[in-house]
């Protein structure tokens, strides 16, 4: 039993794209409820306590104004934060293995266990631990090893609540979440916890929203999202191939075939890829797991998800250069877009990093713009040997080259002055959207080669003969 002082203490451990967000939102949805986020990173602590936070997230500024310093706080005083606490969220990364057993494919689970060890540590009373983090099924099983191998006699209950927030619509998915999942051990003291979670949540989340599950289910579920998620993406990804050769429009053929009711039509837009730093490592540990398994069927069934995507990247880069002549050697090229998605700074897996690093081994030179991912564009192309700029002025980022590549779906894009954009080119002037955003028909009446995916090449190109 956690002590009753500690009751509305919650404590997060990993102050990142989850931890940050989710815990301004229950702060500011609990005013009952006293929540610290910790982390190992100064400087991104520094940034939490600052207006200049450490992410990029519409509202996140806002909300997180409201409730710093009265119910929110942001720390690095971990031993300190974790014996004053009574719930602890753990929402630090959960990368791919880089090493050893399961390499490029195991979830990395060391920052997690020495989050474990660091509670066994410090705590001085019965705790609550949440895995918040995307983790392995069956990772509680372990993690209730390690904490309840300490020697003080202490109980912890753990309890899976996988996050399904979106990056770039964070905080309108934690205040408005399609489902909130926790998961718990089948014991009355597991049950007890589950449902002192499932109250914060109930501040502001419907009852009937909020799903009450077996820890293992739990855990299974979030990477079953994702991976069903990505799936899809790569459904659509592989047809807009077929539909490049046959002139079939893959934005027709994905609206058509997702007003059947059974299917729908969210994640059916075709694309350069998808990035990110959740799909590809969640499915590639869920196929990890299922080798574990004796599964490999399923393995492989679920590895081709990750397989159609890096072919639309190859796809992308190669359809590049065959149209441009079949040759970028010498040529600039402008970059709209290098986070993977709109409306982040986030560039994890960003399909940009491959388009631009394959682009520069082709020996082409980068102009690079986004909105916010510039200083992670940055850091991601810092050991590329070749000609790199960047440009928060899009007119700037489009003098003198010869196409510009549309890498995310920012919505401002749609809205910039081609024609301005036409007149500052080299001719001919090509324009790859990969996120099919920018009006095609106009831009070619604009003088434009067009290429999208998925659809017919519009080319002024014949008209110059
Ligand atoms: N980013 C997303 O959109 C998203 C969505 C749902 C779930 N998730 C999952 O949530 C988890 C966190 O993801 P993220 O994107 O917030 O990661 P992140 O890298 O942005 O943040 C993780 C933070 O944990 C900190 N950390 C690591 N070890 C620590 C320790 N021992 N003590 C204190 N702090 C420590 C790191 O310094 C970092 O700031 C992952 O498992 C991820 O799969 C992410």
């Amino acid at each position: 039993m956690i002590d009753k002082s500690k009751e509305k203490k919650i404590l997060c451990v990993g102050a990142g794209y989850v931890g940050g967000p989710t815990m301004a939102v229950i702060a500011s949805k609990c005013p009952g409820y006293t929540v610290t986020v910790v982390d190992i990173d100064q400087k991104k602590i520094n940034g939490w306590n600052s207006d200049s936070l450490p992410i990029y997230e519409p509202g996140l500024l806002e909300t997180v104004k409201k409730v710093r310093g009265k119910n929110l706080f942001f720390s690095t005083d971990i031993a300190k934060e974790i014996d004053a606490c009574g719930i602890i969220f753990v929402s630090v990364n959960t990368p791919t293995k880089t090493f050893g057993e399961g390499a490029g494919r195991a979830a990395d689970l060391q920052f997690w266990e020495k989050t474990a060890r660091s509670i066994i540590e410090h705590s001085n009373d019965d705790k609550i631990v949440i895995e918040k983090s995307t983790l392995p099924v069956r990772t509680a099983e372990a993690m209730h090893r390690i904490l309840q191998s300490n020697s003080k006699g202490l109980n912890f209950d753990i309890i899976s609540n996988p996050e399904f927030l979106a990056e770039g619509t964070a905080i309108k998915d934690l205040e408005n979440p399609d489902r909130v999942l926790i998961g718990s051990m089948d014991s009355d003291s597991g049950r007890k916890a589950a449902a002192k979670i499932a109250e914060i949540y109930g501040s502001w989340v419907k009852k009937d929203k909020i799903l009450l599950t077996n820890v293992w289910s739990s855990e299974l579920s979030k990477l079953v999202s994702n991976a069903m998620l990505a799936q899809r993406i790569s459904s659509i990804n592989s047809i807009s191939a077929l539909c490049e050769k046959t002139d079939a429009d893959v934005d027709e053929v994905a609206k058509a075939v997702g007003m059947d009711s059974r299917i729908g039509p969210k994640f059916l837009k075709a694309g350069v890829g998808f990035g990110g730093s959740c799909f590809k490592k969640d499915i590639l540990n869920l196929v990890y797991l299922c080798e574990f398994y004796g599964l490999n069927e399923v393995a492989e069934y679920w590895q081709k998800v990750v397989d159609v995507n890096e072919f639309q990247e190859r796809r992308f880069v190669l359809n590049m250069i065959a149209k441009m002549f079949n040759t970028v050697a010498g040529k600039k090229i402008a970059i709209f877009g290098f986070a993977f998605k709109a409306d982040t700074g986030d560039t994890r897996e960003s399909p940009a990093i491959y388009v631009a690093k394959k682009l520069i081994e082709e020996k082409a030179e980068l102009s690079i713009h986004d909105p916010e991912a510039l200083k992670n564009a940055k850091i991601d192309l810092k050991d590329c040997n070749g000609k790199i700029s960047y440009y928060r002025d899009y007119l700037d980022c489009v003098k003198g080259v010869h196409a510009v590549a549309i890498l995310t779906e920012w919505n401002c894009f749609k809205d910039y002055d081609y024609e301005k954009i036409f007149s500052l080119m080299e001719k001919p002037p090509f324009i790859f959207d990969g996120r099919n955003i920018v009006d095609r028909k106009k831009l070619f009446r604009i003088g434009f080669n067009v290429s999208s995916i998925g659809k017919t090449f519009l080319t002024n190109l014949d008209k110059h003969n």
